[in-house]
């Protein structure tokens, strides 16, 4: 387990619109995510001289698109074990990373813990629920069996016929959106130059000392250390050297939010089905999600999109019928094939990678913000990091020389 993140130091307030191009220090962050800003946030606290450019509004994309999720255990599958140990330590981070976000920014995004409920709509439901929970329960996860009596208590407009579910009482969520908010204010407070409508038209790193990024207005900015967040654009970015290129893919969601009465809310808890989630935020929204869809970068929403969602949430809730449609929109989760993140440098030396988070980007955001600091700040990844370097999909033998390289 990584040692508890440090607090942070007070920041001013600093609207810089340019950059200089002529510090060799500064650390230019490509993609205004929420792994993007959190990282510069870490560097420019710690007196670097960071800028982020952004294509487009810092906090859309990906970030906007997320439900705000904190469910290292409820989402964990077989095989990812590994990232597990990552998840976690994300979550544990959680409570005192929105103190220090609330002491920087001024701001607290919202943040729930009553907990995750994934739930067994069916008895035919109850057998994979089980296979589930003994997988996830023989991973140390802290979960409980709640029978068909316990659940209703706590959540009574389930559907009747609700049988059992498994309660992850350390799932908790966050308001991505409020997050995005606060981590771009905590940066500028912190001293971080922002650049957003921005588009970076190419990276030239013939001359790793002194990579080049071309911007759609003209400039050209020189610097030693690039760190590469763009989501599930960050393999397109022209110029990108071959040895630097992460795997990442579009995976295509689409989610929805209904307005629920906020004093007389259908629901409190995270609510799992074998269909979709239902996230009940503090204002009264209820968020219902995700398709999972291998489209490219195709952002439509479409009919069967939105019924898959409606159908299986009204399964769960009944009661959802009579609530207003307030929202509906798609994202791109940046996926490894692996479902892990990228992070860390890469074999160009000076360029680093955040990128490939799939489900958990808002999850990692802490971890990522704290690793690839540290890693620009002394040179090394912190540990928990290291199985999640660009490294792992090269050849065993090209990753033994890597991680001799790297490490030793
Ligand atoms: N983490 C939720 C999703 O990817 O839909």
């Amino acid at each position: 387990m990584e040692p508890a993140l440090g607090h942070a130091s007070e920041g001013s307030y600093v609207a810089q619109e340019t950059i200089n191009n002529t510090k060799d220090q500064q650390v230019i962050i490509i993609g205004g995510g929420v792994c993007g800003l959190a990282i510069g946030w870490e560097l420019a606290e710690a007196g670097k001289t960071v800028t982020i450019l952004e294509r487009g509004r810092c906090g859309q994309e990906a970030t906007h698109a997320a439900a705000g999720m904190l469910a290292a255990a409820a989402e964990c599958e077989p095989g990812e074990e590994q990232l597990l140990q990552l998840t976690r330590w994300a979550q544990q981070l959680w409570p005192g990373y929105l103190d220090r976000l609330e002491t920087s920014s001024g701001q607290r995004p919202d943040y729930r813990d009553e907990g995750t409920l994934v739930v067994a709509l069916s008895r035919d439901e109850v057998e994979r629920l089980r296979f589930r929970h003994e997988f996830q329960s023989s991973l140390g996860l802290p979960l409980r069996w709640l029978e068909a009596a316990e659940l209703r208590q706590r959540e009574p407009h389930l559907r009747q016929s609700a049988a059992a579910a498994i309660f992850s009482a350390e799932d908790h969520q966050v308001d991505n959106r409020q997050l995005a908010e606060s981590l771009k204010q905590a940066y500028l407070n912190a001293g971080g130059s922002l650049r957003e409508e921005c588009e970076v038209e190419a990276l030239d790193c013939s001359d790793p000392a002194r990579k080049r990024i071309s911007l759609g207005n003209g400039d050209i900015l020189e610097t030693k250390t690039v760190v590469l967040a763009a989501g599930a654009w960050s393999r397109g970015l022209p110029g990108l050297p071959e040895e630097a290129m992460p795997p990442v893919r579009p995976l295509k969601g689409q989610s929805l939010a209904l307005q629920m009465v906020p004093h007389s809310p259908l629901l409190e808890h995270v609510l799992w089905t074998e269909q979709i989630y239902c996230v009940p935020r503090l204002d009264g929204r209820l968020i219902i999600g995700a398709t999972v869809e291998e489209r490219g970068f195709d952002d439509s929403i479409t009919a069967g999109g939105i019924y898959a969602l409606i159908e299986g949430a009204r399964r769960a809730l009944p009661g959802i019928e009579d609530l207003p449609l307030i929202e509906c929109w798609s994202g791109f989760r940046p996926g490894c094939r692996d479902d892990a993140p990228v992070l860390g440098e890469t074999a160009v030396p000076g360029l680093h990678l955040a990128t490939g988070h799939h489900r958990n980007g808002i999850l990692l955001a802490p971890v990522t913000g704290h690793c690839i600091a540290q890693e620009i700040l002394t040179g090394a990844l912190p540990e928990a990091a290291r199985p999640f370097t660009l490294a792992r999909f090269k050849p065993l033998s090209a990753r033994r020389k890597k991680s001799h390289l790297q490490y030793q």
